[in-house]
């Protein structure tokens, strides 16, 4: 072991020299298309020229101003963007951070002090769904029931309410009355917010609630005065098809957070989006929101994923992310009449879930390491009614990926399906 910390400690990790729009390339030349983005993340691939560039000039421009001191135009122009990509222009207002976990506390620490500038300082209890993740601190992995990340800490946890239902087998009715059996037993003048994933990603599979959920859920959420949180790490802009993953249900959120395709590898920049209804009591109270990390609103990484969503718009990657999502789906439904170990095989464009047979324990971990061996990266998820089973894969490519790019991806997959 060196003396960078990766996370296997007895394992010897590869090292990656390059990478260039699909493909990365490792220490001993051999090439991987990355089918999972890294994380879900480098949604333009790797080294775009026109984000190289933009990096180059900003660089020798404006790379840092503390937030407290200065803005910067920077900053001020992605909000600017991200308000006019929000749908109904719901997100007017945007706080920046470096992470997708910092996202969510963010808007976890935006809630409380909404409330408490409204007087309400009982709301202090968050909902979320047992299967999702979050993130990694501890308030953001306190809200995720992603059993594996939790388990060394399950003790420090914070013991937040969560929902159980199945979202594909049970009906919306049972949805809305769990939701309001939570909000009766609490009380709704103790709860801030309900929190969910669009698209369950890495703790599910890409599990997709039914055509009406986010319609019912957010009614109940009004109607007891909690916000609704959208966490829109991982489905956000534009890895479902759309710039957010709620507008396949044409609903909006209080407050959203964003990350991953946001800086697409290029820069580490996430963003806590929210309403003027949020933002307002605490604008007109204490006047001073109580977050933020030395990095905040860096002008680097904001100009940089500025570059990145005009390039989305420019080269019309939405479009393209519809186009072989529905390919690759395709592809990966005819695999599942041929290769009976695959259960399900779900998601929306390029954040797909391919589920495996629980009963074949340890399918996932070999097919992810003949899929490595195969020149090919695909991301873990875990499945299965508890949300414990590892048995899923997510297949997430970067939005220019062309068809014959998938036909070598489902190549790939296919041999290694076949050799496990
Ligand atoms: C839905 C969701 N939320 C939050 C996070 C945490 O983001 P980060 O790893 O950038 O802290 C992730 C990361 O995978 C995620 O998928």
């Amino acid at each position: 072991m060196g003396h960078n910390i990766q996370p296997l400690l007895n394992k010897e990790y590869l090292k990656a020299i390059s990478a260039q729009g699909i493909y990365i390339k490792d220490e001993n030349g051999k090439q991987y298309l990355d089918g999972s983005s890294g994380a879900v993340t480098c949604s333009l691939g790797h080294s775009h020229p026109a984000i190289v560039e933009l990096i180059r000039q900003q660089a020798g421009k404006l790379q840092f101003v503390y937030r407290s001191q200065f803005g910067s135009v920077e900053a001020e122009q992605l909000a600017t963007k991200l308000f006019a990509l929000s749908p109904q222009n719901a997100y007017r207002h945007t706080f920046f951070v470096n992470s997708g976990t910092e996202a969510i506390e963010t808007a976890m620490k935006t809630a409380l002090q909404h409330w408490l500038e409204r007087n309400q300082p009982n709301k202090i209890q968050f909902i979320s769904r047992w299967k999702s993740y979050h993130g990694i601190t501890m308030g953001a992995l306190s809200l995720s029931g992603h059993p594996l990340r939790r388990q060394r800490f399950e003790t420090t946890l914070q013991k937040y309410p969560v929902l159980k239902s199945d979202l594909e087998k049970d009906s919306i009715e049972v949805h809305e009355r769990e939701l309001r059996e939570v909000i009766d037993r609490m009380g709704a003048d103790t709860i801030a917010a309900f929190v969910a994933e669009p698209i369950v990603g890495a703790a599910g599979t890409a599990l997709t609630p039914p055509a009406d959920y986010y319609r019912r859920i957010k009614a109940v959420c009004k109607e007891n005065d909690i916000l609704f949180i959208a966490d829109e790490v991982m489905s956000g802009l534009g890895r479902t098809g759309k710039w957010f993953g709620l507008e396949h249900w044409h609903e909006t959120a209080d407050i959203v957070a964003v990350g991953k395709s946001l800086g697409a590898g290029y820069a580490p920049i996430a963003a806590t989006l929210m309403t003027d209804e949020v933002l307002e009591p605490i604008k007109k109270g204490t006047g001073l929101i109580m977050s933020g990390h030395t990095y905040s609103g860096h002008p680097l990484s904001c100009a940089t994923a500025l570059r990145v969503l005009e390039i989305v718009e420019e080269e019309k990657l939405l479009n393209n992310v519809v186009a072989q999502g529905d390919y690759l789906k395709a592809n990966l439904q005819a695999l599942q009449r041929r290769f009976p170990v695959i259960h399900t095989v779900r998601g929306k464009g390029l954040m797909l879930g391919v589920e495996f047979d629980p009963a074949q324990k340890g399918h996932q971990a070999k097919l992810i390491d003949r899929c490595f061996q195969n020149g090919l990266l695909v991301y873990p998820s875990v499945g299965g009614p508890e949300g414990k089973d590892e048995n899923g894969i997510l297949i997430a490519p970067p939005f220019i990926i062309t068809r014959t790019e998938c036909d070598i991806l489902l190549e790939r997959l296919v041999k290694s399906l076949d050799e496990c």
